[in-house]
Order: C-alpha cells, then structure tokens, then sequence
C-alpha cells in the first residue's frame, strides 16, 4: 500500500473529522468522565480554525485514494519564569489513523514526516501527551521513539 504524507488541503478536513470522531469514540470509551461521546459541530469547526492559525499545521496520509491518517501540530512557545526555562517546541496535538488501515504503517510514516518537518524548521523537540488507558498508543509511541518524560496522577475521592 502506498501511503503519502502531505499538509492537509481545505478538501481533507471533512475525511479528517471523520477520522478524529472515530478517536474522540476510543477517548469517550477510554475517559467517559472527562470526555463527551459525541462529536460536535463545534469539534468539526475546530479544524477549518487551526488551519489558518499560522501557529498550527494539520498533516494528512493518503492511501487507496482517501485520507487515512491524520495529526494536528502545535508551535508551542512558552516564557521562562522563576520555575522554568524559555519552552520552544513542537507538540502533536492530535493524531490518528483510520481503524481499518492500523498495522500497516500509515502512522510511522506520519511521525517520519513530522520529524523531517521538525528538523526543517529548526525545532529540537516533538513532545505529546496521551491517555494512560490507551495502551495500543502508547506501543506505537514507544515503538517509534518516544519516551515518557512527564505523567499525570490522579485518585478517587
Ligand atoms: C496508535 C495508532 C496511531 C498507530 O497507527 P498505525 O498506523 O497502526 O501504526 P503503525 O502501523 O505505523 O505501527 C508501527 C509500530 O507501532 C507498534 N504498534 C502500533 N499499533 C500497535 C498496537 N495496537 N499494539 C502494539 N503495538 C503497536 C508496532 O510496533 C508497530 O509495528 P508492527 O506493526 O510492525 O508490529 C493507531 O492505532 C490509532 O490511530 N489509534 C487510535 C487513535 C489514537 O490512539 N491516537 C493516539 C492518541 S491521541
């Protein structure tokens, strides 16, 4: 299967959406407390906002003539305090992969190109964050490279 990365076009963000209800399902299911189950025109109009923010980049993985994956990027430039040094770095904020075209790669090659555009624009971390239930992304993660540096605890009360 021949899968080609590029910045999403206005024309994919409809298949985009598509693919992001499908992760807000697992998130839903995953996280039923902190996240609502269903889509919302407001969570589709999310995406045609960030892609003229020159701040964000959406990417897209076309395979057998459709969009198959998908991620969101994030320049994230954050001032030092009296805690923290200056942060400069690019996040993925979203990403997915279509459920019928996991296990082929589409997301490997989805990280190679966001690593190449890192690299280009002189960015020297990708951070993200993800759902500790979400055990298949975390393999994946692990699987192309990245490392836990940072968790998030929490306990019934
Ligand atoms: C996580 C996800 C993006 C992986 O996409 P993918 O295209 O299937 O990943 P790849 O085919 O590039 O996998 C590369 C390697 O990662 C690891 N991996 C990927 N999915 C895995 C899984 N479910 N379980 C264990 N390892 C996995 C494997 O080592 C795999 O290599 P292999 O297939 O040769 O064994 C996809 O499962 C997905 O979209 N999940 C739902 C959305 C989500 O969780 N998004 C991320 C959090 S916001």
């Amino acid at each position: 299967m021949e899968t080609v990365i590029r910045f999403a076009r206005e024309d994919d963000l409809a298949q985009i959406n598509e693919l992001r209800r499908q992760v807000n399902e697992l998130h839903a299911a995953g996280k039923p407390e902190i996240f609502r189950p269903c889509f919302s025109d407001e969570m589709r109009d999310y995406l045609y906002e960030i892609r003229s923010d020159a701040a964000w980049q959406i990417i897209a993985a076309e395979a057998d003539g459709a969009v198959r994956g998908y991620a969101t990027l994030h320049h994230i430039q954050r001032p030092e305090n009296p805690v923290m040094r200056p942060r400069d770095y690019l996040e993925i904020d979203e990403f997915g992969v279509d459920e019928a075209f996991r296990r082929r790669g589409v997301a490997s090659a989805m990280i190679a190109f966001i690593r190449a555009y890192a690299r280009e624009k002189s960015f020297s971390r990708i951070e993200l964050n993800m759902w500790e239930f979400n055990r298949d992304a975390l393999a994946f993660y692990e699987a192309v490279g990245f490392s836990t540096y940072r968790r998030y605890m929490e306990m019934e009360v």
